[in-house]
């Protein structure tokens, strides 16, 4: 009976141990998550390093796992990454030809005309995308990157010369142009927070 007990007295302790350990280490975990959000801040000027192909394959993995109307998905990415491609776009490019070929991975976010939802709801694709690319944004910060978003969509004219420069298919529309890279800038997250952009609860 005394042996019983010592050992239902150790499975218990490693059963509460394992709790403990699982809740702090989930506790850390969102601490973590929370840091990462908070110190994501846009990159624009990058070392001549190329990110590793298993990085990138994270960012479009954290790209689809973001919440879509209706579970649509209507995403597709076209990824720059090699020499040939990106001296393509700059060439593209007679304004940014000199910052494009300094940018070691581009991810175009477009969406997919054939997956969208029907009638009003078709615009739901712009924020289906966005959220793609904040978790995008994000997941580069964790990953030790530096990332930003750059403007496509709804400007009709870059919309156009995107479509046109990358040859895409008709029933993709670009949304934007995330750039990407290790930071050769100093990472200075913006403290945006201001109480007097709340209101809590409804006015009498
Ligand atoms: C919809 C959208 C469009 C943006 N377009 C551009 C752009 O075309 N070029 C650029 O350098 N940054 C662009 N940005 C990045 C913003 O300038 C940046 O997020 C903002 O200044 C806040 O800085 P932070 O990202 O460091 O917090 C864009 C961001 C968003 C969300």
């Amino acid at each position: 009976m005394c042996k019983l007990n010592k050992v239902l007295m150790a499975v218990l302790a490693a059963m509460s141990f394992t709790t403990t350990y699982a809740q702090s280490s989930a506790a850390q975990t969102n601490e973590a998550a929370i840091q990462n959000i908070m110190t994501r801040t846009s990159v624009r000027k990058f070392k001549q390093q190329p990110v590793e192909d298993s990085k990138i394959e994270t960012l479009l993995r954290a790209g689809m796992a973001a919440p879509t109307a209706n579970d649509k998905q209507p995403w597709h990415f076209v990824v720059l990454k090699d020499q040939k491609s990106i001296e393509r776009y700059a060439a593209s490019n007679k304004y940014h030809a000199e910052d494009i070929k300094k940018t070691p991975l581009f991810i175009f976010v477009c969406a997919d005309t054939t997956r969208m939802s029907e009638g009003q709801g078709r615009e739901l694709w712009v924020q289906d995308c966005s959220a793609v690319s904040e978790n995008i944004l994000l997941a580069a910060n964790a990953l030790g990157l530096g990332a930003c978003w750059t403007t496509i969509y709804p400007i009709q004219k870059k919309v156009g010369g995107i479509s046109r420069t990358l040859k895409l298919p008709a029933n993709l529309i670009p949304l934007n142009c995330i750039i990407i890279g290790y930071p050769d800038e100093a990472l200075r997250p913006k403290n945006k927070w201001d109480e007097n952009k709340i209101t809590y609860g409804i006015a009498e």
